[in-house]
């Protein structure tokens, strides 16, 4: 069996999540080819498994997964999709129909995505680019948080969990 794991990750846990995939596969001596979705050219081969991964930023992926979506999802020769993405809590991201929604956009894809699935990660305020630093300020204001509410926030939280994704993994 041939699986090609594409990701995309702004701060790491994405990526540590597809090698984990990745290791746990091999185990059970797949053949495996890992690489982020900005590295990924075209590939005349075929995969019996092709599973794609994103972070989730505000309920959407990374601006490189969508582009990857649009302009090299087709070139793809596969027998089966999964699609998971990464997040700190799960409920949120499925709709009714338990469909990942930041693939609303993407119906023809998510329709022939057999597995979707939720992984959670980590948040490491102070790592994070200013940017998202304010977002998430202004977001914990907004909703009303007190001050040791902030904080608590912006401690350092790890979700991931190794034995979660060897968990997923083996499903595959
Ligand atoms: C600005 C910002 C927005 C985020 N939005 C969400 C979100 O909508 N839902 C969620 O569950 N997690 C959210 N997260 C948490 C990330 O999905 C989490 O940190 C993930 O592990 C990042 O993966 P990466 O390290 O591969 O980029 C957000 C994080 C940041 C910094």
């Amino acid at each position: 069996m041939k699986y090609l794991i594409l990701y995309s990750s702004k701060y790491g846990a994405t990526k540590q999540i597809a090698n984990w995939i990745k290791q746990r596969l091999e185990l059970d001596k797949k053949e495996v080819f890992c690489l982020d979705v900005k590295d990924f050219k075209t590939s005349d081969e075929k995969y019996d498994v092709m599973i794609l991964g994103t972070p989730l930023y505000s309920g959407k992926a990374t601006q490189e997964f969508y582009d990857f979506l649009d302009n090299d999802f087709d070139k793809i020769d596969f027998d089966s999709l999964v699609i998971f993405a990464v997040a700190m809590q799960k409920k949120a991201c499925f709709d009714e129909e338990n469909q990942l929604k930041f693939l609303n956009d993407y119906e023809d894809i998510r329709k022939i995505a057999k597995i979707q699935e939720v992984l959670l990660g980590e948040m490491i305020f102070d790592k994070l680019s200013k940017d998202y630093q304010d977002k998430l300020m202004f977001f914990y204001e907004k909703i009303g948080l007190t001050k040791e509410q902030i904080e608590e926030k912006r401690a350092p939280r790890t979700l991931l969990s190794k034995k979660d994704v060897w968990d997923f993994a083996q499903k595959l």
